[in-house]
């Protein structure tokens, strides 16, 4: 059966805290403010989190998981794991659960409801001019051990796996895991650097992408990459790069996986990336 968690927000590292928590705020249509160091940029179903630290890393992930019996039995999974000390994040709900991955990315899993109480802010106003709706959907990892990667986070954290990627020698290069039944949670690339690589915002409708588009065209920030379709997920898709050049993606029509769809095989090339054209390799 499909697990029931989805991604709420990432926390993400830089050297210039104040500026990509701005960037993401006008770029992604989110108001920002700051509170003890942590810049917060919300709006409706999307939010992400910006403290000083390393260009290209996170602080954590955040999955909000959708009811109490899928958490216990999510606690029982994972009670073998040595769990992440949270302590530096005081944002996060007391009940909340960390673990490093083998490239030492902090993924936090929380009980929705729980969370809900702890994220309750005093009412923001919208950005004015608001773009389509969009909510935080997935992200992407660059890792350079992509074996133990997909096993912590397929075994180990009870991710499904949805497809992979080898070149011609049967060598992984990619994985993609789901956590709910859309096609991608977290994206796995091997790549001969370890860095976060994206997040996406999954948009309703291709013509709310293209409106998204329009309104990156308003504001001129550059579309590096897109529009295409990516091969595994079937989502349509463009990205821009924020200041710290970490991707960023607007995405819609990502394929909805049953319980038993079987574990997709691409083969390691452009267009497995992008069906209609140029892809962005990691290796
Ligand atoms: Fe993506």
């Amino acid at each position: 059966m499909n697990p029931h968690r989805h991604l709420q927000r990432l926390h993400l590292q830089s050297p210039q805290a104040s500026t990509l928590a701005h960037f993401y705020a006008k770029t992604f249509g989110m108001t920002c403010h700051e509170a003890l160091g942590v810049w917060f940029c919300r709006h409706e179903g999307r939010e992400v989190l910006v403290s000083e630290g390393h260009a290209g890393k996170l602080h954590y992930a955040l999955f909000a998981i959708q009811n109490p019996a899928e958490w216990d039995a999510f606690k029982t999974q994972t009670s073998h794991l040595q769990p992440a000390s949270l302590k530096a994040y005081p944002e996060l709900p007391a009940s909340a659960l960390g673990f490093c991955d083998p490239d030492q990315n902090c993924m936090v899993f929380v009980l929705a409801s729980e969370l809900a109480q702890a994220t309750k802010t005093p009412e923001q106003q919208a950005p004015s001019a608001a773009p389509p709706a969009a909510e935080t959907q997935h992200f992407a990892l660059r890792t350079q051990q992509i074996e133990a990667m997909k096993q912590f986070y397929t075994e180990g954290l009870g991710f499904t796996l949805s497809d992979v990627v080898k070149d011609d020698s049967g060598q992984l290069k990619a994985c993609f895991v789901r956590g709910n039944d859309m096609h991608h949670t977290v994206a796995l690339f091997g790549a001969p650097v370890t860095c976060f690589d994206h997040q996406s915002f999954e948009t309703p409708s291709w013509e709310d992408l293209k409106n998204w588009a329009d309104h990156m065209g308003h504001l001129r920030t550059e579309i590096v990459w897109g529009v295409g379709r990516h091969g595994p997920g079937n989502d349509v898709f463009f990205m821009v790069r924020d200041p710290d050049g970490n991707l960023a993606e607007i995405s819609s029509e990502i394929e909805i996986c049953s319980d038993k769809r079987p574990v997709g095989q691409w083969r390691h090339e452009e267009r497995t990336l992008n069906l209609w054209g140029k892809a962005i390799m990691r290796s």
